[in-house]
């Protein structure tokens, strides 16, 4: 059957997607983070998975004010870029999984989580950024991708339990899948950022790397963290990490099984307001 056989980790950032779309990634600037995914990408040409369950925030581009679900699934057999006031990125369309996105939903709605089903979406860059950081500028990119958007917008949105729960869900989800798919699970957006308000330009990056620590060796107790922690601690925007506890919860020590290996970590500040974290972690399943 199908089934999880890495983690994802990474902070995602316009400005990122703008600085490889424009050639400037071997600027002052811009050289030390993107040396941090050297080793990634590699990593990635040796791992690739059929399919990438990417958990991510829309930036109010999709979803406007009108109508905001907490947790969606695309279901899509593709997904544009979407515009965001400059223009599409010029990146590949993303290619869905409608079959395995289907069954994902069935099993995670019987399992007591309100998914959304979004069958048209435009992905922004809090999709599109993480792709570009892991594979560069491919023609096409390659592996199907199930987008999974979270409400970290507007509040309330969900703490971090409920979706570290929702993680163990999605894992079940997948390894019920009847066909020998590798899916990889992605956590993105993060890590400490405000871009309002008096605290605007707030890093906190020993906070950062408590949680990069907390997120690899506990992550049952990280996710009973209040969400006002998040924003406290790591800023209005800091609140995207929620989303890295679906992916984490998906992993096989949570259910029991041996803990993953940390294949890579890296942190870097700043990348235009953002600390920028980074982590993959490998279940030893395969
Ligand atoms: C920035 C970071 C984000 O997460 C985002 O969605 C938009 C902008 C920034 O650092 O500029
Ligand atoms: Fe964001």
């Amino acid at each position: 059957q199908a089934h999880i056989t890495a983690s994802v980790f990474t902070s995602h950032v316009p400005a990122i997607g703008a600085a490889i779309d424009h050639g400037k990634t071997g600027d002052d600037y811009w050289k030390p983070l993107f040396q941090g995914y050297e080793y990634s990408k590699q990593w990635m040409q040796g791992h690739l998975p059929d399919v990438i369950f990417l958990v991510y925030n829309d930036h109010a581009t999709s979803f406007d004010l009108g109508v905001i679900p907490t947790f969606a699934i695309g279901t899509a057999a593709e997904f544009e870029p979407a515009d965001e006031g400059y223009g599409p990125r010029p990146v590949p369309k993303v290619q869905g999984h409608p079959d395995l996105a289907a069954h994902i939903a069935q099993s995670v709605i019987q399992q007591d989580f309100d998914l959304t089903l979004v069958n048209t979406l435009k992905v922004d860059h809090g999709l599109t950024v993480p792709l570009s950081l892991m594979f560069g500028q491919p023609e096409h990119w390659p592996c199907q991708v199930i987008p999974f958007h979270v409400n970290v917008v507007q509040y309330p949105v969900p703490s971090g339990q409920r979706c570290f729960q929702l993680g163990q869900a999605i894992r079940r989800a997948v390894e019920s899948y009847d066909r020998p798919l590798k899916v990889q699970i992605w956590g993105t957006g993060g890590m400490s950022h405000q871009l309002q308000g008096p605290r605007a330009g707030l890093i906190n990056a020993e906070w950062d790397n408590r949680f990069l620590d907390r997120l690899i060796a506990d992550p049952a107790d990280l996710a009973t963290m209040p969400h006002i922690d998040y924003v406290r601690e790591a800023g209005s925007e800091g609140i995207e990490l929620v989303m890295w506890l679906i992916a984490r919860g998906a992993m096989a020590d949570v259910a029991g099984g041996p803990a993953p290996k940390l294949a890579h970590r890296f942190f870097h500040v700043p990348a235009s307001n953002t600390a920028v974290g980074h982590l993959i972690l490998e279940n030893r399943n395969d």
